[in-house]
């Protein structure tokens, strides 16, 4: 059975990235993979320290990465997988930290510093990506995001072999569950609740659809 595994990487386990990742695995499991979803803020990880040991010619470390923490484990385990969904809040215009630190760690040590770039990894991985956040489509591109998360969806081609890997947006998200307790008058509260009632259920279906697809490319 073919296993892919989706990475959350918000640090709310129940929130917009989280569900949207359940939906991408529900498709793909629809379609007879094997699944699992791993929150990065559950586990203690920092991102490359650069200390080079994964490129050391004959060292110990060559094309693994050195460091020892809750990622080592689950490191091993992706590469041996055979597709993975990462997904992202964005935080002031990117990915967030979490997210960022995890894929340094995964394709680093993969990364032959040949000229040119060559890979390491001997299995093929197929990929995805799921981004949510605040704005909406207009506004992205008003601030450029997608040209910036565009960057991160050509290292799966290079270092994984996988085909071209689909994103799905999520825009206009619910970032509370309840906007009178907080200090939010930059939202009109009537409009999220809409776009959660109408548009979300459609964006989980999407996702659903993508995770279909993604396993079908298996
Ligand atoms: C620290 C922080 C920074 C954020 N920055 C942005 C931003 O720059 N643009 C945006 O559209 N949304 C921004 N958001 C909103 C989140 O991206 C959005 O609510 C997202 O759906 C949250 O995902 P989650 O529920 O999985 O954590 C920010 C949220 C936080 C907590």
């Amino acid at each position: 059975m073919k296993k892919i595994f989706a990475i959350n990487g918000s640090p709310r386990k129940n929130g917009n990235t989280a569900e949207i990742l359940r939906d991408v695995l529900s498709g793909a499991e629809s379609a007879g993979c094997s699944v699992e979803l791993i929150n990065l803020g559950d586990l203690k990880f920092s991102g490359c320290r650069s200390c080079f040991a994964c490129k050391m010619k004959n060292g110990c470390s060559y094309g693994k990465c050195a460091l020892r923490d809750d990622l080592t484990p689950l490191l091993e385990k992706i590469i041996q997988a055979d597709a993975f969904v990462m997904g992202s809040p964005i935080y002031f215009g990117a990915e967030t930290g979490l997210y960022r630190n995890f894929l340094e760690r995964l394709f680093f040590p993969l990364l032959r510093y040949t000229n040119p770039p060559s890979t390491l990894a001997e299995k093929k991985l197929e990929a995805a990506f799921v981004y949510t956040m605040n704005v909406n489509e207009e506004t992205m591109g008003l601030y450029g995001y997608k040209e910036f998360l565009d960057k991160f969806s050509k290292f799966p081609q290079m270092i994984f072999g996988s085909s071209e890997p689909e994103t799905l947006y999520v825009f206009d998200t619910f970032q509370f569950d309840d906007y009178s307790k907080y200090e939010s008058s930059l939202f009109d509260p009537q409009h999220k609740a809409e776009v959660r009632k109408n548009q979300f259920p459609e964006d989980k279906k999407r996702a659903f659809e993508m995770g279909k697809r993604l396993a079908q490319k298996l």
